[in-house]
């Protein structure tokens, strides 16, 4: 058998070198005259070990990592395809420490298979799901995802199977299953690492979906900044539609869906559902009033799910293994495994499934380390800009949807950015106000102007004028937003502001405190 090395073709590896170590692994395979194979397969998540090379052996896949180009000539010398010692050696994959702590469902091949072989994919249970929903009616399958507790990991957790049968139940000539792909959180990448490692698992949920509702066509709306995303998802629909996974009969059933995929338009606000539908039609991206919801009208004004990447993802392993097995997981309401995303200032950077419940505290001291300068974490946002900044005071919070709200915080699409204490938080407050200025569509106003006159406000503080007054006119124009705007865009931004006001108060002093504390 010739050896098989795994190298990771994602954009986190990419950054990390992963092109430059690929050929320097080929190049020495070619110099010293060993047949091998070489798969791109998509990373685990851990990206303080990327690049991370990883060799099939007899005993089970060993892991290299981080491999640096210059370690590919000792690596080789030490015996690394058949798993040899070295001083980048991680040993077996799933012994690891950040991944052994992990509950695989949604991420279970991500890494491990090739992202473009359908064999492969099946190989480690591809398409058991859409197997085991074709032999059921729609109806069937929409009652299974309900059951499953599985709500959106697009940021609002609203339930999947309420949405899907709100479809289902919704008349329409044509229906649509569109996947927002728009992943524009700071802080998270779960969308980009599933359509590069696991592109079909996506294909496979919008599929089901598809089936469970009565959509015959699909969008992947991906933003523009994911290229290899995008080619990744562009080759993987090629494949199952040659395979007949997908096409006017799925796997030889009476059910025909399609789908295609979408570049974004580059701006925050079109990961807002109705800006987002606006976007794939061909408009500017603005913000649509509800009602009529998407799933009565939608894309096109016909009925339409609209789901983030992680949610359809996660399908498939409920429709294989049951709703009762994935309900399993979490804690209170929320159910299942969530892909956490552990960014920022932080040690070990990545990807962290694991069931609802685990503490803050646990994610970032734990599982993340602490911080990577070594300084105490001051502050966490949690759930992208329009997330709130949680100190240390509130690291005992569950990873759970109501938990965070209870604590006036958001898990939205489980991004964490960790901050060490030479943060400060008046500036993020100020950022987060400029933020939803520059993003805003505009079309509210106490979005589009609360925003430029909450930067103006802050910058009074800044500079001492009436600091008091100003933070009561920050804390009021913060309740305007929160309760007029139209979207969480204008709504959301007081959670991170007004978090940093309440944590961090003495970040807040008038200019000459803070400069003298300093
Ligand atoms: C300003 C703004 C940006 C958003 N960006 C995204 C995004 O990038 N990806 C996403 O899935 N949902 C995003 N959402 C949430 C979507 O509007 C919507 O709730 C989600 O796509 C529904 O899918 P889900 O139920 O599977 O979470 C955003 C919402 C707002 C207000
Ligand atoms: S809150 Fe902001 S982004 Fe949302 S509709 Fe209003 S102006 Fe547009």
């Amino acid at each position: 058998m010739i050896p098989r090395i795994y190298i990771p073709g994602d954009s986190g590896a990419l950054a990390l070198g992963a092109e430059k170590v690929a050929k320097a692994i080929a190049g020495e395979l070619a110099e010293r005259g060993i047949e091998a194979k070489i798969v791109r397969n998509g990373s685990r998540g851990a990206y303080f070990l990327e690049p991370m090379v990883e060799v099939a052996t007899a005993n089970g896949r060993v892991a290299y990592g981080p491999v640096k180009p210059s370690d590919v000539k000792s690596l080789f010398d030490g015996g690394f395809l058949t798993g040899g010692h070295h001083k980048r050696w991680l040993g077996s994959p799933d012994k690891i420490p950040f991944f052994a702590k992990q509950t695989r469902l949604t991420f279970a091949r991500c890494g491990v298979t090739d992202p473009l072989s359908l064999e492969s994919y099946k190989k480690h249970g591809g398409l058991n799901g859409l197997t085991n929903a074709l032999a059921l009616t729609p109806a069937d399958i929409v009652a299974q995802v309900t059951e499953s507790g599985l709500r959106g990991r697009g940021g609002a957790g609203f339930p999947t199977g309420i949405k899907w049968k709100t479809v289902l139940d919704t008349a329409g000539d044509r229906k649509y299953i569109v996947c927002n792909a728009d992943e524009g959180d700071s802080g998270t990448f779960a969308d980009r690492m599933i359509m590069e490692g696991d592109p079909f698992v996506l294909i496979e949920g919008m599929t089901i979906a598809g089936i469970a509702t009565g959509a015959t066509k699909g969008f992947v709306y991906v933003r523009s900044e994911y290229p290899h995303a995008v080619a990744v998802m562009n080759k993987a629909v090629e494949v199952a539609r040659k395979a007949g996974v997908l096409g006017a009969s799925v796997l030889d059933s009476p059910y025909a869906f399609d789908m295609e995929i979408r570049v974004g338009a580059g701006a925050y606000v079109c990961g807002e559902e109705t800006a987002l539908l606006d976007s794939l039609e061909g408009k500017r991206g603005m913000v649509r009033a509800k009602p009529p919801l998407p799933a009565h009208k939608g894309l096109f004004g016909k009925p339409t799910v609209i789901n983030n990447v992680i949610s359809l993802a996660s399908v498939p392993v409920i429709m294989d293994k049951g709703a009762a097995f994935y309900k399993d997981f979490g804690m209170g309401r929320s159910r299942g495994t969530i892909p956490i995303q552990i960014a920022g200032n932080v040690k070990y950077a990545g990807l962290f499934e694991a069931a609802f419940g685990m503490t803050l505290g646990e994610i970032i001291d734990d599982i993340g380390g602490g911080t990577a300068t070594g300084r105490p974490v001051k502050a966490v946002q949690v759930g992208g800009p329009l997330g709130a900044y949680f100190p240390r005071a509130l690291f005992d919070t569950p990873f759970d949807y109501e938990a965070f709200a209870a604590k006036d915080g958001l898990i939205g699409h489980a991004g964490i950015v960790v901050f060490d204490d030479t943060a400060d938080m008046l500036k993020q407050a100020r950022f987060a106000m400029e933020f939803c200025a520059i993003e805003s569509c505009g079309k509210c106003t106490p979005c589009r102007i609360g925003s430029t006159r909450g930067v103006e406000t802050i910058d009074r503080i800044v500079a001492g004028i009436e600091p008091e007054k100003n933070l009561a006119l920050v804390t009021d124009l913060c309740n305007t937003m929160k309760f007029g705007s139209l979207c969480a865009l204008g709504g959301f931004t007081p959670y991170p502001v007004m978090s940093s006001i309440t944590h961090f108060p003495d970040d807040f002093k008038p200019a000459p405190v803070r400069v003298a504390a300093e």
